[in-house]
């Protein structure tokens, strides 16, 4: 089999590779010389764990290869997959789908002037529903209908561990109407149905609102649980104990059930956002997901403030340590990062902010210029007012506490992750703030309440 991928960005390249992986012969499109040129070297544009080596052999195989040239990519493919962006359309939070309109052009005309076999144009883009049939459409005025099937497939990996995802996903969806669309993609992922993984055969417009959905619906459960950690922490009571008490049930789930500082990221947001647009134009308004963003936004907000409070209820020529930026370990992406709502509300409040994160300072630096930025998590708090735990790396979870104690000028932790237990926080002698959880409390000790901000504090 041959395919082609247009747009080569997170969700292409790993796709891309991981076809290649399963023998395929792919080569990736995209319109940026500078990310082909980079790949056509052997470097990777983006972090993502295990992408390197994958890109590496399959290259070295001669089964993938990257070009800006979409008309020799596709000339000849069985199936091409569209995986352009589709960000927030500027002004009323609808998908921006000039991207995807335009690739199925080019992929149109580049097929039209190429008489050949039949091609399966798939969506891999998160899009709305009905741009398959809109895809179609325009298809339909390039060519003629034998040389053209559509399909859906939406893609459901995550990133920092997309390969893993993409190789064992819990769930593959086709739609499709044509019986050729379906025959091709069921072979393409015949890897999978060997090692039994669930594909599932649906209509196009079932394909695209079942990729929302899922967004939509882990977005409301991470929602969920923000806003139970907000009533722990005015009643004494442990989010964390919550969140394994209820995730233990089937039904429930204990995933997505992490209290923090809100959700960003490139998904989660705009797809969220989208489909409240989408089911308004459809006159089926979806008031909980309308109402998840609205707490979510709301929650970034009053991060910032949380900060504020713990450090003593002004920032104002203080410093500030901040570790992590990403919107979550192991990715590069800083699209939609809680540290974008969160940082800049603390530079207006007059903190200076200093910041590390493994892998998001490149991209950081661009949205951020006004952070000073650190080489490493010790330099970062060397004698800052407080250190805040942003996102949850790896490296960020077994931090030597006594130099933490030792850097801080105030020895204050604001730890939006929960990473650590407050316990030893306390035995270290540091004044630690988290999310959802009553403070840790000596035998006999009276707890200090909960302060204005709805914060803990232990003393
Ligand atoms: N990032 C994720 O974790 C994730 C997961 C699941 C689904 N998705 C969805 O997948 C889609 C792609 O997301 P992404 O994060 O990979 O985006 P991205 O911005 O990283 O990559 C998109 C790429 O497409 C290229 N491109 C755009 N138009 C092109 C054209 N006509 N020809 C060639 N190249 C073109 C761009 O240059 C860019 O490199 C989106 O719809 C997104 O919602 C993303």
């Amino acid at each position: 089999m041959r395919i082609a991928i247009i747009g080569t960005g997170y969700v292409g390249l790993v796709s891309g590779a991981c076809f290649s992986e399963f023998g395929v012969s792919v080569t990736c499109v995209d319109m940026d010389a500078d990310k082909i040129a980079r790949l056509s070297r052997g470097e990777i544009p983006i972090f993502e764990p295990g992408l390197d080596q994958l890109v590496a052999s399959n290259t070295a195989a001669g089964r993938l290869s990257f070009t800006t040239d979409l008309k020799s990519a596709v000339k000849g493919a069985d199936a091409v997959f569209i995986a352009v962006g589709t960000p927030s359309r500027r002004g009323d939070g609808h998908a921006d789908l000039s991207y995807v309109f335009a690739a199925a052009e080019q992929i149109g005309e580049a097929l039209a002037e190429q008489p050949g076999e039949r091609t399966v144009v798939v969506t891999k883009s998160t899009v709305p529903v009905g741009t398959g049939r809109r895809v179609e459409r325009i298809l339909k005025k390039i060519l003629p209908p034998d040389r053209f099937d559509v399909a859906s497939n939406p893609e459901f990996l995550r990133e920092g561990s997309a390969i893993q995802d993409f190789m064992r996903p819990d769930r593959v969806v086709i739609g499709t109407d044509g019986e050729h669309a379906r025959t091709v993609l069921r072979s393409l992922y015949r890897p999978l149905y060997l090692v039994e993984k669930p594909v599932l055969f649906t209509s196009l417009e079932s394909a695209e609102l079942i990729k929302y959905a899922a967004n939509a619906f882990l977005a409301t459960k991470i929602t969920f649980i923000n806003e139970i950690a907000d009533l722990c922490e005015a009643v004494g009571a442990d989010v964390q104990d919550i969140a394994r008490g209820i995730g233990l049930d089937g039904r429930i789930g204990g995933k997505f059930l992490h209290a923090g500082p809100g959700f960003g990221g490139s998904c989660f947001p705009k797809d969220c956002q989208a489909l409240v647009r989408t089911a308004e134009i459809a006159k089926a308004p979806l008031a909980i997901v309308d109402t998840v963003l609205r707490v979510n936004d709301a929650r970034k907000r009053r991060m910032a403030q949380r900060i504020i409070e713990a450090c003593g209820g002004d920032v104002a020529g203080k410093t500030l340590a901040v570790l992590g930026l990403t919107f979550k370990p192991n990715t590069d992406d800083m699209r939609d990062s809680p540290s974008l709502s969160i940082l800049p509300a603390l530079l207006e409040a007059g903190a200076t902010v200093r910041a590390f994160d493994p892998e998001g300072m490149d991209e950081a630096k661009k949205q951020m210029p006004e952070l000073d930025y650190c080489g490493d998590a010790y330099e970062t708090m060397q004698g800052a007012d407080a250190l805040v735990l942003l996102t949850e790396w790896n490296e960020f979870r077994a931090l030597d506490l006594k130099r933490v104690k030792a850097l801080l000028r105030v020895p204050v932790v604001i730890d939006l992750r929960n990473i650590y237990k407050p316990e030893e926080m306390s035995a270290a002698g540091i004044a630690y703030f988290s999310i959802g959880r009553p403070p840790a409390v000596e035998p006999g000790d009276v707890p200090v309440a909960a302060n204005p901000a709805g914060l803990r504090a232990i003393a």
